[in-house]
């Protein structure tokens, strides 16, 4: 039996391992492969790559607060996860020598989830809320696949622009950085905007968006990574502006999806995953 954790703190109410077991029985795959959730704080990061490392645990899920703080831990790291500088899946490769490798699933599951959605980033102009973790996985990731223009939009106008001058080092892309308050115009005149932002989530300023729904058109895709609520303000006044929008269910099975392959080396059963997150969420 191969164990695959969610490691975080908390873990509690993490979707993953119902979605990665019900996947797993779907392909019947559940004496082979088993996911399951570990709460370890800070102090307990090494003490949980030794277990990986002793064979206990076949793979993980890195979730709130350790993306960075596990770079440290890992024997390696994939270009994705190099360029993020963060961490969302771990697993073991093992060619001769065996390896603990870090890797980064959160940028490519929102790409993937406009993708499935009819949404490409290619010569679009994006604006991403928010300069986080979050934020940094999928403005990395859309850097590398042709926008027109990247707009990262922070409260804290440092931060903004800190990333988008990092980014902009690494990539081609042609990214800034402002605040929100400076920032209207380039909202109004983005194709695609995403808040990374936890205002709108359950229990984090539910309610609120940072967005004046007077900034919004007929004509924009909006998505909000945030899946609890499944429609939040944003996209409540998204929706009643006739923009497409897209919320963070998509972005939690695709990132789940990627690491599944990595995982089972199968492909992902991504409705039936979407179809169990959707049910728990509704319960
Ligand atoms: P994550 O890893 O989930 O992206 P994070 O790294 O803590 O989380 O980043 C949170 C992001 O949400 C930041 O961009 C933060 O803005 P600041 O850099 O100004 O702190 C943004 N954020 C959180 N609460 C906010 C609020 N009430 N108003 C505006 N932005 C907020």
């Amino acid at each position: 039996m191969k164990k695959i954790m969610i490691l975080g703190d908390p873990v509690e109410h993490s979707l993953s391992p119902i979605m990665h077991n019900t996947a797993f029985n779907y392909l019947n795959l559940e004496k082979e492969f088993q996911y399951g959730k570990m709460r370890v704080s800070l102090d307990g990061l090494a003490a949980f790559v030794e277990l990986i490392r002793m064979g206990n645990i076949y793979g993980a899920s890195v979730t709130i607060p350790h993306k960075i703080a596990i770079k440290d831990y890992v024997d390696k790291m994939t270009k994705e996860a190099k360029l993020i500088g963060a961490v969302n899946t771990i697993y073991v490769e093992d060619d001769g020598q065996k390896k603990i490798v870090g890797h980064n699933t959160d940028g490519i599951g929102c790409l993937s989830a406009l993708k499935e959605q009819g949404v490409k980033i290619q010569g679009k102009k994006v604006a991403i809320i928010g300069a986080g973790g979050a934020a940094r996985a999928i403005a990395f990731t859309f850097a590398l696949n042709d926008p027109k223009q990247i707009s990262i939009i922070n409260r804290t106008e440092e931060k903004a622009k800190f990333l988008a001058e990092e980014i902009r080092s690494k990539t081609k892309a042609l990214v800034v950085g402002s605040s929100i308050k400076r920032s209207h115009e380039v909202i109004k005149n983005s194709d695609i905007i995403i808040n990374t932002t936890s205002v709108g989530m359950k229990g984090h300023e539910s309610g609120k968006s940072l967005i004046d729904p007077e900034l919004l058109n007929s004509t924009q895709v909006v998505m909000d990574i945030i899946y609890i609520p499944e429609k939040t303000k944003l996209l409540s006044d998204a929706e009643e502006k006739g923009c497409k929008i897209i919320n963070g269910v998509g972005m939690l099975v695709h990132q789940g999806a990627e690491a599944f392959k990595i995982w089972t080396g199968k492909n992902a059963p991504i409705e039936i995953m979407k179809q169990t997150v959707l049910n728990t969420l509704r319960l």
